[in-house]
């Protein structure tokens, strides 16, 4: 069966828990179809597959507008509706269940994002790329535990990359401050990093990221591994005897001063042991204070930014990888000034 892109785009809104006051609905004529009520019964609102179903509590509020919406499509010819009979079944048995009982506390989010460029269509057999993460949604920025949800930095760093497609094929990936992994876990599973290691300062942060890279079913260590990186311009053992690194990526990891100094100190040690390194950071400009620092401390270590053009795609044209515009988001490579470099590696990014 042909699936109506609308119906996708909300699937693909309703895996990633996109607020509900912010989801796109299908429109009214496709909801009084029984096909595309069927799909919904079957593919959405089940629990067949709970490792990617979002928290009982998100999926009730959302089954209740969804429900009203159908009904309303449909008028009176509602009554004897399988489908609508089988949601409204559903809403009812989750609304009985208490927040412990559910498949997934509001804490514990099953997060599903669909990896896949913002401008594709959705109807295809590639247009549907699932990276499910376990979340806490309810962080806000600048808590003390920030690493534990994917943040709109890592959504933009995101988009970029799978629109870029060839810029992670092949390449040894190291990310810091990696939280709970989405983007190292997305250049292995989609992107075709032939490694990544995938870093953290919090080690609590860490153990949920091997949860989330096991989940994925990314077992295989040479491929992909989480590991402990508390920044510091101290990493010689490290990185000294490994392999290296072709590309550093960093998603929101600009927030706190101390910490951004210490950012700072750790690119230049990788530039140091890596100077053929490119170093990609997606910056959400929420603290401009501390970005003064990070482009201070840049300039002292002869390091300087330059922003990569590539834009926020605007919510209403977002297909994919959802995420709100309200705050300045940009993508900056990380260069060595020429008083630094020992080696011309060239810009990898454009
Ligand atoms: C805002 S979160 C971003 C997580 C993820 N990159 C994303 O965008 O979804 C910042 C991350 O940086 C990590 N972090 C903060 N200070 C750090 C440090 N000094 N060393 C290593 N990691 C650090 C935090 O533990 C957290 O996971």
């Amino acid at each position: 069966m042909d699936i109506d892109e609308p119906l996708l785009l909300f699937r693909a809104q309703f895996l990633q828990c996109i607020d509900h006051d912010f989801i796109r609905w299908p429109p009214s004529v496709l909801l009084q179809q029984p096909d595309a009520q069927s799909f919904l019964s079957k593919k959405l609102f089940n629990v067949s597959n709970p490792t990617s179903h979002p928290p009982a509590s998100y999926e009730a509020r959302v089954l209740k507008t969804l429900i009203a919406k159908i009904a309303k499509s449909v008028g009176s010819i509602a009554a004897n509706n399988k489908a609508l009979e089988d949601l409204s079944f559903r809403l009812a048995s989750l609304q009985s269940m208490s927040p412990r009982e559910g498949p997934i506390t509001q804490l514990d989010a099953n997060v599903t994002y669909n990896c896949i460029p913002q401008n594709s269509r959705l109807d295809t057999q590639e247009s549907w790329r699932p990276l499910t993460v376990v979340e806490s949604r309810s962080l806000v920025a600048g808590s003390k535990f920030t690493g534990h949800r994917t943040w709109e930095g890592a959504l933009h760093l995101a988009s970029y990359l799978v629109s870029k497609s060839d810029l992670v094929l092949g390449k040894s990936i190291l990310e810091l401050g990696a939280g709970a992994g989405f983007i190292s876990i997305m250049c292995a599973k989609y992107l075709g990093a032939a490694r990544v290691v995938a870093t953290d300062g919090d080690e609590r942060v860490v153990k949920d990221m091997r949860r989330n890279l096991l989940l994925n079913e990314l077992e295989t260590e040479e491929l992909i591994s989480a590991e402990q990186l508390v920044w510091s311009r101290d990493l010689h053992d490290k990185i000294s005897d490994g392999p290296g690194f072709d590309i550093v990526l960093g998603a929101d990891i600009i927030y706190d001063k101390g910490a951004t100094e210490a950012l700072v100190d750790t690119l230049s040690a990788l530039f140091d042991a890596m100077p053929q390194v490119s170093v990609l950071l997606s910056n959400a400009f929420r603290f401009p204070d501390v970005f003064e620092v990070f482009q201070t401390g840049c300039a002292r270590n002869k390091l300087r930014t330059r922003v990569i053009d590539y834009n926020m795609t605007p919510p209403a044209a977002q297909k994919s990888l959802f995420y709100t515009t309200s705050m300045p988001l940009q993508i900056i490579e990380i260069q060595q000034d020429q008083l630094r470099k020992k080696h011309t590696a060239g810009s990898t990014f454009e």
